[in-house]
């Protein structure tokens, strides 16, 4: 049985029962088509597996997705960019900013492939990958029908696509295709980046990598999968609740009421990093599993941890804070169980 360490960089020892890489559709589609019974089989595509914590070993067939690329073309106004799943996100970022195809600067250093970024549409530091994907060119697994998705037709949402909900399992993302004003507008209104001089998008893309570097362990050095729980978004008054009792709760409202007037209709997203550390999550280590002391929404595998290990933990802080605060926090990672796809 072939192990999936070295597959997702939480870095669990588990194993599954085949792994194969395919580079084109028709070779996705003929491993796909070979595998027998695929009703009852458990087969999971994966790209850099840093969203994918497998928590035990799995039962059935991971096929890896390499296939590469990238093409563009400009207009007078944007540059198009149509980019093969298996490019690595941040090679690829770094690739546009030497060819000065700007928009993707804060988004840099994140781990994983292209074809994921839509998926949970990866966003970081004021910008969510969904303001610069024109569509996405994906096959049915069942039919190997190829479609393309239109940008509204994805449904992004915060860390959230049509690929989580009616397209789950359901598609081989194979191509994402950007488009970029090249009247682009900065975004530096995230933390640190508004305190910039004479903002230029190098200068974003070098402040975020320095960021990042500070705050998040590397999942070369130490085994994780970025951030475990989502920020959760609350009603109004479940935030003016905790501000009533706490001091200074860190916030965004990320949609107003039409009428301004009536704050109770708004959305509220209080970091979950915030609520954590509050329930004193920060920096604990149960069994071989940490809370990541300079970003507690992390958390890490110091080596020998199990899947049990992780879920025990990730349950304690879901209580804690759900004790603590009333608010229950989702798991931002996917978590796998021997047949595919688990929840907390
Ligand atoms: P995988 O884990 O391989 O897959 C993720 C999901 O997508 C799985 O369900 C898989 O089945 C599916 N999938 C993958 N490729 C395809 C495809 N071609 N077709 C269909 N389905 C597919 N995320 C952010 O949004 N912002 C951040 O700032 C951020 N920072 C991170 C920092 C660290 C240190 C780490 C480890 C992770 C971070 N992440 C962040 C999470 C992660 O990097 C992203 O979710 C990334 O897009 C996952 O890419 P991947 O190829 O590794 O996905
Ligand atoms: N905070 C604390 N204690 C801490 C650390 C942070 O209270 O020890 C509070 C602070 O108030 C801070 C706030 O949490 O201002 C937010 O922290 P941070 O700026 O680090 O961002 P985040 O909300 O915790 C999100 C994303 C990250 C993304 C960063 C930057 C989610 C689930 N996470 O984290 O994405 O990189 O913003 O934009 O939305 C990922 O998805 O894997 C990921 C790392």
């Amino acid at each position: 049985m072939p192990s999936l360490q070295s597959y997702s960089t939480f870095g669990l020892s588990v194993s599954c029962d085949s792994i194969e890489s395919f580079t084109d559709v028709p070779s996705f589609l003929s491993l796909y088509n070979s595998i027998e019974n695929r009703a009852d089989s458990a087969v999971y595509i994966l790209g850099g597996g840093s969203n994918s914590i497998f928590t035990e070993d799995f039962n059935g067939k991971i096929l890896v997705n390499e296939i590469k690329g990238i093409s563009h073309f400009d207009t007078e106004t944007h540059h198009y960019l149509r980019v093969g799943a298996g490019e690595n996100w941040h090679d690829f970022v770094t690739l546009c900013m030497k060819e000065k195809w700007y928009g993707f600067e804060n988004l840099a250093l994140i781990p994983g492939s292209v074809g994921a970024s839509p998926i949970q549409n990866i966003g970081a530091y004021g910008r969510e990958v969904n303001a610069l994907i024109d569509n996405v060119e994906c096959v049915f697994l069942e039919t190997g029908e190829q479609v393309l998705l239109s940008n509204t037709d994805c449904q992004f949402g915060y860390r959230d696509s049509v690929f989580k909900h009616a397209l789950a399992n359901k598609v081989l993302i194979t191509h994402v295709n950007f488009k970029l004003p090249k009247q682009y507008a900065l975004e530096t209104s995230y933390g640190e980046l508004a305190a910039l001089t004479e903002p230029t998008p190098e200068k974003v893309y070098s402040k975020v990598i320095e960021i990042r570097k500070s705050k998040l362990p590397d999942p070369s050095e130490l085994g994780n999968a970025g951030s475990f729980f989502k920020n959760p978004v609350v009603r109004h008054s479940v935030y003016q609740a905790i501000a009533d009792e706490y001091n200074s709760v860190p916030h965004f409202v990320v949609a107003q009421s039409a009428d301004f007037s009536d704050t109770e209709q708004s959305q509220i997203k209080i970091p979950a990093a915030w609520l954590i550390d509050q329930a004193g999550f920060k920096g604990k280590t149960l069994n071989k599993v940490r809370c990541h002391p300079t970003q507690p929404l992390v958390l890490t595998n110091l080596g020998g941890a199990t899947g049990s290990d992780v879920i025990t933990m990730a349950k304690d802080i879901i209580a804690s804070v759900q004790d603590q605060f009333g608010i229950k926090l989702e798991p931002e990672v996917r978590l796998l169980g021997s047949k595919g796809l688990i929840s907390l």
